[in-house]
């Protein structure tokens, strides 16, 4: 037996029993005559003593090194100091026997908690990364989620079923990652980047309930948010409106937040699109902070500023208590919104001083009284400092002055990764206009149903159209969408030719749906969550990447594995390929 017990679980009330562990040496000590290993397991560390008068114990001890794999069997005995930071400081045990069951190389970098090991190094030793306590907490959260997720979906009635990894590439959506079939020399499957039509499928087969843990694949350009491949909770169901949906669903957020926050999270509010960029340039407001946008064409416009004159929108924000705001930071915020990947020209701004004056930058142009119009439409006081951004598309200052927002939120602490605001975001316009491809696409996918009020606009003005399509957005993140499901094959048929496909493309891409809708196809809908984001906001990170055991980098390389790499010219010639290097 190699161990009795774990590193992590022996406590006073064990003192006398002699016990075996088994782990790795997180560090060797030498005090006086005695030498103190730490040993280490996933479930925490446990002091071993080996005293001078054991002198053989001692060398074998001052011979190994960190990292090193060993077994110890000794009596648990109380510590003279006690570690009250460890769950087993009050402990030690005094070895007899001590076996080394292997020896290891000096890692690249140090196991702790604060490594010396940078980011790529880290990626290339994954497994030892996962050694450490910051990295495996995510994965044991993870594990958590998941067992949360599956519990409430089963009392739910959902079946968990999973649908194939080789399917056919559908155009929409992202890149697929596509596989070569050697038994079909030619011709490619494609990973699916969703399960989306599987599922729809399921729901014809009278289902009713499904869901799925299940990887996804999208060639798409990598960010903190976005990997190559990462996992849904996938769930679809039958004879249900968007309300079923979102109601089951906010149902499995609060499962979620309380089995594993202990957060009891309030009724999630809903903002419709439209007032999200309205009011926070974005489809995924961050609402933790207020700071919302206020236009200010009405009182701004005609008075000999041409900035704001020839703009098509002026909008702004109040930061509440910060007036105090020095010249140079201020430049420093001027800078940051004119950075090319935020793009604004400039940034105006305006304190409200103690008498309740504005004092703003463009003060030449602006009598007092307008700018107090401006202060009462923020409903500012003194104190406040107000920003506002202008320019010649309303789309992008918006989604600039949103960049703006969430560096003000950031910079005034009102982005606490401990406080946790969920919303729904609905009525999402079915289609989104390309100017570079000068046609429509689907904003969330071509399955998605437009609100039965709104399906007279689809001859007339398409892009004025609403979808029953919806978001979970916490935090500034977009954790989960869906929609209810076009389950008539004719207003699909009507929808791809919107989305201008022939009758024949429509039917050689996504035949096997449409046609499995003549079968009797229910009303319904689903969504899936991003498990990825859903961890890494529970577990306060920054990138999804720490919540996933072996992460792709930001060129979709897995750098411990060294993937992708060449095939070897037998492989190739078997699956009839012919690689043309540039
Ligand atoms: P969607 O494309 O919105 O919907 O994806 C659902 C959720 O998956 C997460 N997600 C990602 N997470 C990490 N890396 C990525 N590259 C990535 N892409 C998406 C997000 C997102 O909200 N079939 C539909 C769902 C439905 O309609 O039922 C779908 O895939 O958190």
């Amino acid at each position: 037996m190699y161990r009795t017990h774990t590193c992590g679980e022996l406590r006073l009330s064990d003192a006398g029993k002699t016990v075996t562990l088994s782990g790795w040496v997180q560090r060797i000590r030498r005090m006086g005559g005695m030498t103190f290993c730490d040993l280490r397991d996933r479930y925490g560390i446990t002091q071993l003593v080996f005293d001078q008068d054991q002198p053989e114990l001692c060398d074998k001890i001052n011979h190994a090194g960190r990292e090193w794999v060993l077994q110890a069997t000794g009596r648990v005995a109380e510590r003279t100091s006690k570690n009250a930071n460890m769950s087993t400081g009050d402990i030690e045990i005094i070895v007899s026997s001590l076996v080394v069951l292997n020896e290891a190389i000096t890692p690249p970098f140090t196991i702790e908690d604060n490594t010396d090991g940078g980011d790529d190094l880290r990626m290339k030793y994954r497994y030892l990364d996962l050694r450490r306590d910051a990295v495996r907490k995510n994965l044991e959260l993870r594990h958590k989620v998941t067992i949360a997720v599956r519990d409430y979906l089963d009392k739910q009635g959902f079946l968990e079923i999973e649908t194939p990894v080789l399917v056919n590439s559908t155009p929409e959506g992202a890149r697929d990652f596509v596989v070569p079939s050697r038994m079909n020399p030619g011709q490619f499957y494609a990973l699916p980047q969703s399960p989306q039509t599987l599922k729809q499928l399921l729901m014809v087969s009278g289902i009713d309930r499904y869901f799925q843990i299940v990887k996804c694949f999208r060639d798409e350009d990598l960010r903190a948010d976005r990997q190559p491949e990462f996992t849904q909770i996938d769930c679809e169901m039958s004879f249900v409106e968007q309300e079923d949906i979102l109601n089951m669903f906010e149902g499995l957020s609060r499962h979620i937040f309380k089995t594993i926050k202990g957060i009891d999270l309030p009724t999630l509010p809903r903002m419709t699109w439209h007032d999200a960029m309205k009011y926070y340039g974005s489809d995924k407001p961050d609402i933790r902070f207020d700071m919302k946008f206020v236009e200010l064409m009405d009182i701004l416009k005609g008075y000999g500023f041409s900035v704001f004159d020839n703009a098509e929108y002026i909008g702004g924000i109040c930061a509440k208590g910060a007036a105090h705001y020095t010249r140079k930071q201020l430049d420093q915020l001027t800078e940051y919104v004119k950075r090319p990947q935020i793009g604004a020209k400039g940034l105006v701004y305006a304190r409200i001083e103690e008498d309740g004056n504005v004092k703003s930058s463009v003060d030449k142009f602006y009598s007092q009284d307008v700018l107090q119009q401006m202060k009462s439409a923020f409903g500012a006081e003194s104190g406040d400092l107000i920003l506002i951004l202008s320019g010649e598309n309303a789309n992008k200052t918006r989604k600039q002055l949103c960049e703006l927002r969430l560096e003000m939120g950031n910079q005034l602490g009102l982005r606490d990764k401990n406080k946790y605001a969920c919303l729904w975001v609905v009525d999402f316009p079915l289609l989104e206009w390309s100017e570079e491809d000068e046609r429509f696409y689907a904003m969330h996918h071509p399955f998605t149903s437009p609100k039965p009020e709104d399906i007279p606009l689809l001859d007339t003005d398409p892009g004025s159209v609403r979808a029953n399509a919806y978001d979970m957005v916490i935090n500034g993140v977009e954790v989960g969408g869906g929609s209810i499901r076009i389950h008539d094959s004719q207003l699909q048929q009507k929808m791809f030719e919107i989305l201008g496909f022939t009758p024949e493309r429509a039917q050689l891409n996504f035949g096997f749906l449409m046609n499995a809708f003549k079968y009797g196809a229910p009303p319904h809908g689903g969504l899936a969550y991003g498990l990825d984001r859903y961890v890494s906001l529970l577990a306060g990170l920054d990138s999804i990447r720490d919540c996933i055991a072996f992460p792709k980098n930001n060129q979709g390389r897995d750098v411990m594995l060294d993937a992708p790499t060449e095939l070897e010219p037998a492989q190739l010639d078997e699956l009839k390929i012919n690689v043309v290097k540039e």
